[in-house]
């Protein structure tokens, strides 16, 4: 090899060596970074040069707690969530969500290749984690509206909350179908009827867009003013033995693809961005280790193209007791067709089993692989490699008065009478405006937190006033909608002789369950809490009254029923609690009709429409009308 030859030999080894190094720093190829690629050419680009680490990484869900800049950059970390009241500071402003959001994404775009983190949350009723936001109705009452357009509207009102608090990701629609009400988690149920789920599904593109006609099926968010949506918890969530929560769904394959599968075509069809599996067991096999569901019938047959996520720490619950045997879980998890864990915790752990078990081939390198190219088929759809920093541009948004006027609509809608008037009486509904006294009771009238729920603000919801600035409880409402010369009297839960002595010309006393969510809601009783059911015989038994019962489902209320003039189920209604005064008062009329039976005792559940024996006391479709003093 002649002198020249040499030289240059050396020039080119120097120079790959350098190369190498840079390589090891630097993206060799910057082809993913073009906006005007197709999709699927950045996410070859992109993932041709990723690292095990940073594959594994991306498929990595970790809790804001356990988040910071760092972290993200050195774990190469995917996403992060707010769990259940898990916020900046007590109270924060959307400025603060908006810095923290922030702060996470600027430590996973300093890494090597700046893929960007994608942050996600649990806005199940409006932005509920957040001070502020609009509380809408949860699920069990607008279920009852039977209003797609509504529900599209709520998700579009919805997405603009959690972006104005600089979040691209919302853990919704909750699409289960509640088939036992002694569910915990029945009230995040639309129906007991799949194809009223189906019809709610319409909130998706409210929340992400309208997938044009052309991307049908595929994952489809529509830029800075929409959000990621999450159809939840696959499958058969809401069909468990007796309600309980994360137990056994037992029915026939055909049962279950008749029931609780229906919705889920519909969201693939509307675009949705991602789907989160079950805690709950098929038949004995928990969800989270169900290859042939996840992969074999959500991926394969139905062709979901999103990505599949994990329930909190979910694939630690494949084994009893949770964690018994974490490799064992984090083999059957992903190897099932889960592509993103919500570790949430525990990252360190889960990042070195997982590629443990991919470099000692357990887990192959195509499951990888296939997991974090829908990921990144995500990321790059919603635009998140354009736009990964929020701004204070959508601030604003936050519990606007826009925003609420539609969630007191979704409130009059909601509203299902159940009865108005005594045998021989006239009808007691609507109640006049003008009465020289009237009253105000039960632990529900006076409190924002018992109206809106589990979900809010803290995971299992927060009893009183203070959990948000603005927001209207019922006695409030009735308080500016009567008459300014009618003397409003409230007491939380009067006894006999007052009511007697009062001079009452009638009463509205709102009783229901306390805030609960998931396990905490299970109940094999179905009871009101004391004093409700003494509340409602106290005052009912000694003036005309109305009941308006909060709930997250149907009740036990039969044994109250003779003593009532009317009763109204609310359901959980939010922070707009003028959507109920607008009936009782008249300016709007009663339209709601049940989404779900209404039991007359526990002993006849499971009993939903369709049933066989079916003697429920207010069937499925029960609702009584009155019409609107102003014509509407
Ligand atoms: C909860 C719920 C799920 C929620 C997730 C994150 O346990 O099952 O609906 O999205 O954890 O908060």
């Amino acid at each position: 090899m002649g002198k020249k030859k040499a030289t240059q030999m050396i020039f080119f080894v120097i120079f790959m060596i350098w190369a190498s190094f840079i390589g090891a720093n630097e993206a060799t190829s910057l082809k993913y970074k073009n906006p005007r690629l197709p999709v699927n050419a950045r996410v070859k680009d992109l993932l041709s040069q990723m690292t095990l680490d940073e594959k594994i990484g991306q498929m990595v869900q970790i809790e804001r707690q356990v988040a910071s800049a760092d972290v993200m950059k050195n774990y190469f970390i995917g996403s992060v969530l707010s769990g259940g009241g898990s916020v900046p500071s007590p109270k924060a402003s959307a400025e603060a969500w908006v810095n923290m959001v922030n702060e996470f994404q600027n430590g996973a775009l300093s890494t090597r290749l700046g893929i960007p983190m994608i942050y996600g949350i649990d806005a199940v009723h409006g932005h509920n984690n957040v001070y502020n936001a609009t509380i809408f109705p949860h699920n069990v009452g607008l279920g009852v509206t039977r209003d797609p357009e509504l529900i599209k509207r709520i998700g579009a009102a919805t997405a603009l909350e959690v972006r104005a608090t600089g979040i691209p990701y919302a853990f919704a629609p909750c699409i289960a179908v509640c088939r036992d009400p002694r569910w915990g988690r029945c009230y995040e149920s639309y129906s007991e009827d799949h194809r009223i789920v189906q019809m709610m599904t319409e909130i998706i593109p409210g929340l992400q867009g309208d997938v044009p006609a052309n991307q049908a099926g595929f994952p489809y968010v529509n830029g800075k003013t929409k959000v990621a949506g999450c159809a939840k918890h696959f499958v058969g969530d809401g069909g468990t033995h007796n309600g309980i929560n994360e137990n056994n769904t037992v029915i026939p394959l055909e049962g279950l693809l008749d029931i609780h599968m229906p919705a889920y075509l519909d969201s693939i069809r509307k675009g949705v961005a991602t789907v989160m599996v079950s805690y709950s067991s098929w038949n004995g096999v928990k969800m989270h280790a169900n290859h042939n569901l996840v992969t074999g019938f959500l991926k394969k047959k139905l062709k979901f193209r999103g990505f599949v996520i994990s329930d909190w720490e979910g694939i630690d619950r494949i084994t009893f007791p949770p964690h018994a045997n974490y490799s064992y879980s984090v083999q059957a998890g992903v190897k099932a067709g889960i592509d993103m864990v919500m570790v949430p915790m525990n990252f360190n752990e889960f990042i070195d089993d997982l590629k443990q078990q991919v470099n000692n081939n357990i887990i192959p390198m195509k499951r990888i692989d296939d997991a974090v190219r829908r990921i990144l088929r995500v990321k790059f759809i919603m635009g998140l490699f354009e736009n990964p920093l929020a701004d204070l541009t959508l601030v604003n948004q936050l519990g606007n008065q826009k925003h609420r006027d539609l969630a007191r609509e979704a409130v009059r809608k909601s509203l299902v009478l159940l009865k108005n008037g005594k045998s021989a009486s006239k009808p007691l509904l609507p109640l006049p405006k003008k009465a020289p006294k009237i009253l105000v009771a039960g632990s529900h009238a006076d409190n924002l937190g018992n109206q809106c729920g589990g979900w809010t603000i803290e995971w299992q919801g927060a009893t009183g006033n203070d959990l948000t600035r603005v927001g209207t409880t019922i006695l409030t409402a009735v308080k500016s909608t009567v008459d300014p010369k009618t003397q409003v009297v409230f007491n939380e839960n009067p006894d006999p002789n007052f009511v007697k002595s009062g001079g009452f010309s009638y009463a509205i006393v709102v009783v229901g369950e306390p805030p609960y969510a998931e396990t905490k809601g299970d109940s094999m009783n179905l009871t009101i809490p004391e004093p409700g059911p003494s509340t409602i015989k106290n005052v009912c038994g000694s003036v005309k009254c109305v009941v308006v019962i909060i709930s997250g489902r149907p009740v036990v209320i039969q044994p109250y029923l003779k003593t009532m003039d009317a009763l109204v189920a609310a359901w959980l209604p939010g922070t707009e609690g003028q959507g109920v005064t607008d009936l009782l008062f008249g300016d709007y009329g009663f339209t709601g009709k049940l989404a779900r039976t209404w039991f007359k005792s526990v002993d006849q559940l499971p009993m939903n429409v369709g049933d066989k024996h079916y003697d429920p006391l207010f069937p499925f479709g029960f609702g009584l009308t009155t019409n609107s003093t102003k014509g509407y």
